[in-house]
């Protein structure tokens, strides 16, 4: 173990807010518009409300105890209540690392639209958007700001939790808050905008229960909550005892719904403003949402404060799972925080690049958003429940629920139950029949 003393987080607002700054991400803001897009709308708002109740809320809470009893890394953490489950914790470093090969190439192109935006390049350019993106594709350039964007991430991390992680969410979260609503606000005003209503809150309840809609709500209800690859046992590991982690879980999720909702607010109403296709995929903030901005007043300005959000909300996620690898190294190697901080830093770019240069023959984008989102975290999730429930001593997560007795969380029942049989079930269920 490094000689330095374990930091933890303030108070209530600021493990909420750090937690929620891990949650809201590219999760929220670029994958469930394009997701709810493909599959139907409000229709997969449903079923995702459902997965974050029933899978999401109990796992976060189950990985919360596991971290903040132990006070360790991700694997430690596993490691120092079972050795035989150690490796629940290296999958969380494996996940951490797969996202990190893709997560910050895309939070890098925010990067450059939002450069681009302020130099106004992509408003004066005589090429299509589409055409812009396939250069910028082609060039060096993702991964110039995906390396830059891993740098300003190393930047925070290595200044430690509290100065670093806590202070930078503070900050960014409620920024991110104001910029949304603002985005949400002036988006309502143009014309065409409630046929985005109107496509966002329509149900499609035949898409939505079918059994890959639920399997994609699921993983995204995972890949939001940042649940199922150690994320939260490491931030938990720093939560004080106090802290009441049902409330907390509870907070998390509220505030990454209602950001995935005002997103949905802020992407449809435009794309059917501007007479575009809702279901563009991966490139829908990168291509359909600069023509937005084009015919708005000030098109430089909008963009580069929606770009600006992209950035604010990635970065607060790319800082925790840095800082799974980050701890991982430092407690696990006995190496100083920095230098933990560094390894990560210097594996990440690596990983970055191997990505990047894929993409010419393998599709490493979709390999590792795929394994990490409907493989690792709902599995991840699936056994941390299993091992809190079956395989610790009894009483453990009513302990660590109530805080040794201390609250009375009227929900403990129903959630043991939960954790117990329907949260594990349902991932087995589902991640069964989606492979079958
Ligand atoms: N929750 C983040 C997002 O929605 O963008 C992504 C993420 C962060 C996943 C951290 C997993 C994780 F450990």
């Amino acid at each position: 173990m490094s000689k330095e003393p374990r930091a933890s987080f303030g108070g209530k607002l600021s493990v909420i807010l750090v937690a929620a700054g891990s949650a809201i991400g590219l999760g929220a803001l670029w994958r469930f518009p394009y997701i709810a897009g493909k599959h139907g709308g409000a229709a997969f708002l449903l079923v995702f409300l459902l997965s974050v109740l029933v899978v999401g809320i109990p796992a976060m809470i189950a990985e919360f105890a596991v971290g903040r009893r132990t006070n360790k890394n991700a694997v430690g953490a596993f490691r120092s209540l079972s050795t035989r489950w150690s490796w629940l914790g290296y999958s969380g470093v494996l996940g951490a690392l797969l996202i990190s090969g893709y997560y910050y190439l895309i939070a890098g192109w925010s990067l450059e639209y939002f450069v681009n935006s302020i130099t106004g390049s992509i408003f004066n350019s005589d090429l299509s958007f589409k055409e812009q993106f396939a250069l910028f594709q082609g060039s060096w350039r993702p991964l110039i700001y995906g390396v830059l964007f891993i740098l300003m991430t190393h930047f925070i991390v290595s200044r430690g939790v509290e100065k670093g992680i806590e202070k930078a969410a503070k900050i960014m979260m409620p920024a991110l808050f104001v910029i949304l609503i603002v985005m949400a606000v002036r988006v309502a005003f143009m014309p065409g905008a409630t046929e985005g209503y109107k496509f966002f809150f329509s149900c499609d309840f035949a898409e939505a229960f079918k059994a890959d809609t639920i399997m994609m709500a699921i993983g995204q209800a995972f890949f939001s909550l940042s649940v199922g690859m150690g994320c939260m046992v490491t931030y938990a590991s720093y939560f004080k005892k106090d802290n009441n982690m049902v409330s907390t879980s509870l907070n998390v999720s509220l505030l990454t719904l209602v950001v995935s909702v005002l997103a949905g607010l802020v992407i449809f109403p435009a794309v059917f403003s501007a007479g575009l296709e809702p279901t563009e995929g991966p490139s829908l903030v990168f291509v359909t949402l600069p023509e937005i901005f084009k015919g708005m007043p000030l098109p430089s300005l909008w963009s580069a404060i929606f770009f600006l959000l992209v950035i604010l909300a990635s970065l607060t996620s790319t800082i925790s799972f840095h800082e799974v690898l980050t701890a991982y190294a430092a407690e696990e190697f006995k190496l100083s925080r920095k230098s933990g901080a560094l390894v990560t830093t210097v594996v990440s770019i690596a990983l970055s690049a191997v990505t990047f240069f894929g993409l010419f023959g393998v599709d490493f984008f979709t390999i590792f958003d795929n394994i990490t989102a409907n493989v690792l975290m709902p599995l991840g999730a699936m056994f941390t429940c299993i091992f809190v429930m079956w395989f610790m001593k009894k009483g453990f997560m009513r302990e660590e629920i109530t805080n040794n007795g201390q609250c009375n969380n009227r929900v403990v029942a129903t959630l043991l139950f939960m954790l117990r049989f329907i949260t594990p079930l349902l991932i087995f269920y589902i991640f069964i029949k989606n492979f079958l």
